[in-house]
């Protein structure tokens, strides 16, 4: 059948019909069902956990179904998912996910950090690719029985946490482009330790011109499956070169968008002294990020003097506005530039170096142990709030010990 056609089949004009009838069962936590695992894995020490490799004993699942609405939640022992060869996640990439963390604090507290951002931009991205929205609050109960469970997983060393990974899937068993009758909700959880365990280590980046990330209009916003599997031969080659990540480009113009997964920052010194902390905008092609948005808020909080960071430059401007490699190379030249990083929940702050770019290395200020001065200041009142070792209303307590 052609796409026009099934678009206007009557089973997928149904399909939609049933997939917002508000009727149908949400997620509930009250259905939570339970099965403990008989055998507990050993922990392993902290010190040997490699970012992703590494999972708790636990994991939830939700079905969901076009007539059913969402299922059972249940918590049930880690293990590999029985998935039908013909099922839409394999064929179409029907999968959108999400990455946040769990800190446990020396009482034994344990806290997410802004989940309800996750929740939401994890609904945002299912509506992208037609697979069914949810009540993040709903998720959010049920994602916090599952860390209460496997608590014990997060590591207790400074810096350590449970990486979480829910993950939505279309679970259709056809072979056909079309929004799926069912779908998979699933949540896994992984202890890891710092980003830079031994101290900021600034990364060098290739401006790739290449290829691209994104586009207008495309799906750079969302946190789809899609999005990263184009990155690895990129990666790669930027690799070869010896480079660590990309930095993606955009348009004639070489418009800045994000650092390999994650978002961008960079920071000028203006003719008046004035110091602009400069992100691209969210203009469809960028993810809008957690650790975007919060590092935002921590510094426009500091330039209007609702609240102010220690160490942080007095005359501070925040903007949201696209940067072209030609303004951060000719800021390098002149000594305008002050830093450069990216931000993601992994890394939380990355700095760099050196952007490779038409064959020359445009060469980026790095401050004291590897971080320049805006980032660090930032960085430390971020974390504070991540870890809860600084009380804000980001921290959601998972449970007191
Ligand atoms: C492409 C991309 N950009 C940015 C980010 C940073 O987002 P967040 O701060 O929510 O982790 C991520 C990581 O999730 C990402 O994959």
């Amino acid at each position: 059948m052609s796409l026009l056609r099934s678009l206007r089949s009557p089973s997928l004009i149904r399909a939609a019909h049933v997939r917002y009838n508000s009727s149908l069962p949400d997620i509930d936590a009250k259905n939570l069902q339970f099965t403990r695992t008989s055998n507990p894995k050993p922990i392993p020490q902290s010190s040997t956990l490699v970012f992703g490799k590494t999972f708790s004993d636990h994991m939830l699942t939700i079905p969901w179904n076009i007539e059913a609405g969402w299922g059972t939640p249940e918590i049930k022992p880690y293990g590999p998912l029985a998935l039908d060869p013909s099922c839409t996640v394999l064929h179409y990439a029907q999968t959108v996910f999400e990455g946040m963390k769990a800190y446990r604090q020396e009482s034994g507290r344990v806290l997410l950090f802004r989940p309800d951002m996750n929740m939401k931009r994890m609904n945002s991205s299912a509506r992208r690719i037609a697979l069914p929205t949810f009540n993040g609050n709903a998720l959010l109960d049920v994602m916090k029985e599952l860390i209460r469970l496997d608590k014990h997983w997060i590591p207790k060393e400074p810096g350590h946490s449970l990486y979480i990974r829910p993950t939505l899937i279309g679970t259709q068993k056809a072979v056909g482009v079309s929004p799926p009758t069912d779908a998979l909700l699933f949540v896994i959880c992984s202890p890891v330790g710092p980003y830079y365990p031994k101290g900021f280590k600034p990364v060098s980046l290739y401006g790739t011109t290449e290829y691209v990330r994104a586009s207008p209009g495309g799906t750079g916003a969302y946190k789809l499956g899609v999005n990263y599997a184009p990155g690895i031969l990129p990666q790669k080659e930027a690799a070869k070169q010896g480079y660590a990540q990309n930095l993606w480009l955009h348009g004639p113009e070489h418009y800045l968008t994000e650092v390999g997964t994650m978002n961008m920052f960079v920071v000028f010194r203006k003719d008046n002294g004035t110091i602009e902390l400069v992100t691209p905008p969210l203009d469809g092609m960028i993810l809008p990020g957690v650790t975007r948005d919060s590092v935002l808020c921590l510094a426009r909080d500091h330039a209007s003097g609702k609240h102010q960071l220690p160490g942080l430059a007095d005359r501070l401007v925040v903007n949201e506005r696209p940067v072209t490699m030609r303004e951060v190379k000719e800021a390098s030249k002149n000594g305008k530039l002050v830093e450069l990083f990216g931000a993601g929940t992994a890394a939380v702050i990355s700095p760099v170096d050196r952007i490779g770019y038409q064959g020359e290395d445009v060469h980026i200020p790095t401050g004291e142990g590897g971080m320049g001065p805006v980032s660090r200041a930032i960085w430390k009142e971020l974390v504070g709030r991540q870890t809860g070792a600084i009380a804000s209303d980001w921290s959601v307590v998972v449970c007191d010990s």
